[in-house]
């Protein structure tokens, strides 16, 4: 079993300035580094920086978006292997702010994933339905078919993420009753097993969608949630870093213990 995985998403925010955020962050961490691993999705003029800023320290660097081809004429797009170039190490893709502004389908969420791999790169591959599709208790149908379509065939090995956001959570200041994402993510499991054929145990599984400091512990404690992706709360490295000290509260196990005391 592995640590819990924070991965904060900056979208589109995110300067020179805040460089220091993730320098106090990497700081902090580095008393702490094996409570959880901490990814950061900065925007990718930041790519570079952010790994020099956070060098020595445990924290991942990583895009938040890819366009599925390797190099050509595509105006203002970066590839997989750029990101990696400038030191990335996992991306994310299919997020649904791209999804609705950009009119990505799963089809084209698929091949960013697997281009992510091809570079190198581990895709945190984000699916979720929308308030309508809730209320129309289509929720876990769209889920299912955003699983299916968005998740290459033939993933089953490969490192990657999956990310639950249910698109009216993000950006908001609402969440799903623990019982909803907990239902979500084993049938997100369930289904990653009879489609790709990939062990339920082998699929790392985050919620995301207004995790805050405050709730943080509640739903990193919530079964089958091995961690979160956070926007708002991951541009402060104090509320981040109060998201992962949230984690311990799911990362008791026996291998992880000696190692918590360092956070506290
Ligand atoms: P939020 O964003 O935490 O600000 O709701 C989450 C996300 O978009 O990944």
């Amino acid at each position: 079993m592995t640590l819990p995985l924070i991965v904060g998403n900056w979208k589109m925010h995110g300067v020179a300035a805040n460089l220091d955020e993730a320098r106090a962050l990497a700081n902090a961490l580095r008393v702490a580094r094996a409570i959880a691993r901490v990814a950061i999705c900065a925007p990718a003029t930041l790519v570079d920086r952010l790994r020099h800023a956070v060098a020595g320290s445990d924290i991942v660097v990583g895009g938040q978006d890819i366009r599925a081809e390797e190099s050509g004429a595509f105006t203002g797009d970066i590839s997989a292997e750029m990101l990696a170039d400038a030191g990335a190490r996992i991306v994310i893709v299919g997020h649904s702010e791209r999804r609705a502004a950009y009119g990505e389908t799963g089809a084209d969420v698929c091949r960013k994933a697997a281009a992510a791999i091809r570079a190198g790169l581990r895709p945190i591959i984000c699916v979720g339905e929308s308030l309508a599709e809730r209320a129309a208790g289509r929720a876990s149908a769209t889920i299912a078919k955003q699983i299916s379509e968005s998740v290459p065939p033939g993933f089953a090995g490969k490192d990657f993420v999956v990310a639950y956001e249910p698109v009216w959570a993000v950006g908001s200041t609402r969440t799903p009753a623990r019982e909803d994402i907990e239902q979500a993510h084993r049938a997100i499991r369930a289904q990653l097993r009879d489609s790709h054929g990939i062990a339920t145990d082998a699929i790392q599984l985050l919620y995301g969608g207004s995790v805050t400091s405050t709730n943080a512990a509640e739903i990193l404690g919530v079964e089958g949630v091995d961690g979160v992706l956070v926007g708002a709360a991951s541009l402060h490295a104090e509320s981040l870093l109060a998201i992962v000290r949230a984690a311990p509260q799911r990362a008791r196990r026996a291998t992880d213990q000696p190692t918590v005391r360092g956070i506290s």
